[in-house]
């Protein structure tokens, strides 16, 4: 293929159509010509793709930094998100195009106090985690899935699509760039944040022209280190069908801060959201997916009503489960069936699953004055679950299942 002759491209970078589009009109030598026209469908669009990687790939520039801060930091024991690595990757999206892509220093946003994000929460986000394996190998833990629902996130908000050429290959560049950080210790990665906000200076309601994606990179340790206590709120509510609870919009997070403060006032990590008619059937908990162990049955609420983020963690913990003999059922669950559970003696296990927190125990659930605790020093499900996605993650185990995306 290194005799296929391509024009170079005019703008910065394309999507998949101006790409396709632009290879139909590329000057070919005769022999590629020839090649190309007897290509099946399939390669051909591997092929387009692979090029587009190419074209995108060769088309963000990098400044590296003088001096990296890495050794300034001990990557033993580090807490989550508070130190980033030396480079970020940027990306402006104006005139309906993604422009400027650029791997630079870490540094300060310069931005209008106007900016349509500030104001109307044009914001969504992913979390996306790399690991080291101990060949030293760096891995991303299924980036593809992180990548289609940031622009499922990005419809709902009515903002552009990002392509998978500058989402991936803008990912892949910079890990490679900044791979000395990522953390070799267990329960330790290297967390990703590729976001996306509005940028237009003005402060009338509208979505924006502009915006700005980016990625920066944070080593880190455990999100929950310990077991955690939780309560089942009834008032305040996360989600509503027909709202944003699918999407991972940065307001989503905002608004749920209110009622975890109160939680938090009376001794309780986190809430277990219900559902916003009733206050009947559990939703999400904290900041994670929430999975409950009751009998042979494995249970979590589903996503058909498009109130629950549909969680990376949470698809491979349905895997595992299933894997492990557990009857897997997405449903509603109601707070009194988990009560009805929790008094026959059958409620096992109650854990949250998400990037940050990966597997987390719950020790304690209150229902309003009924409080069901749990000796999870018992537990064999959410401990085994960890253990194996921990294994797959640090390469210990066989990835059967394709999660761990090589840089
Ligand atoms: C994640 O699990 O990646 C999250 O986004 C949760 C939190 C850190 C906001």
């Amino acid at each position: 293929m290194s005799r296929v002759w391509i024009k170079p491209v005019p703008h910065c970078l394309v999507s998949n159509q101006i790409a396709i589009c632009y290879i139909g009109s590329a000057k070919l030598c005769p022999e590629a010509e020839y090649y190309l026209n007897s290509l099946n469908r399939n390669y051909f669009s591997f092929l387009c793709r692979k090029i587009n990687d190419m074209i995108a790939a060769g088309d963000i520039n990098i400044t590296k930094v003088e001096r990296s801060k890495l050794k300034d930091i001990n990557l033993e024991n580090i807490p989550f998100g508070k130190y980033f690595t030396d480079h970020m990757l940027e990306v402006d999206y104006e005139d309906g195009e993604w422009k400027n892509a650029e791997i630079k220093p870490y540094q300060p946003l310069l931005l209008e106090p106007s900016v349509a994000a500030l104001h109307y929460g044009q914001a969504i986000f992913e979390g996306v985690k790399a690991y080291k394996n101990a060949n030293g190998e760096a891995h991303i833990f299924r980036p593809l899935d992180n990548f289609k629902r940031f622009n499922i996130s990005a419809e709902r908000m009515q903002m552009p699509q990002v392509p998978e050429e500058i989402f991936m290959e803008g990912m892949r560049m910079l890990i490679n760039l900044d791979k000395n950080w990522i953390p070799q210790q267990e329960d330790h990665s290297l967390y990703i944040r590729p976001f996306m906000f509005s940028c237009d200076e003005m402060i009338g309601v509208r979505p924006s022209e502009k915006y700005k994606f980016l990625i920066i990179l944070s080593p880190t340790g455990p999100y929950y280190s310990a077991p955690m206590r939780i309560y089942v709120e009834e008032k305040y509510v996360r989600a509503v069908p027909g709202g944003v609870g699918y999407a991972k919009a940065a307001g989503n997070y905002g608004a749920a801060m209110y009622a975890t403060a109160q939680a938090k006032k009376i001794g309780y990590d986190q809430v277990l959201w219900t559902d916003a008619y009733e206050h009947k059937y559990v939703q999400e908990c904290g900041t994670m997916n929430v999975f409950f162990i009751i009998g042979n049955m494995a249970i979590t609420p589903g996503l058909e009503a498009g109130t629950i983020l549909a969680g990376v963690t949470r698809d491979s913990t349905i895997t595992l489960l299933k894997e492990m003999g557990f009857n897997v059922e997405e449903r509603p669950l109601s707070i009194n069936d988990i009560i009805d559970a929790h008094k026959a003696g059958i409620l096992y296990e109650v854990f949250g699953t998400g990037t940050a927190a990966t597997i987390s125990l719950i020790k304690e659930l209150r229902y309003k004055d009924y409080v069901m605790e749990f000796d999870v020093e018992k537990w064999k499900t959410a401990p085994e679950l960890k253990r194996q996605l921990n294994a797959i993650r640090y390469g210990q185990q066989a990835d059967t299942h394709g999660w761990m995306h090589k840089i």
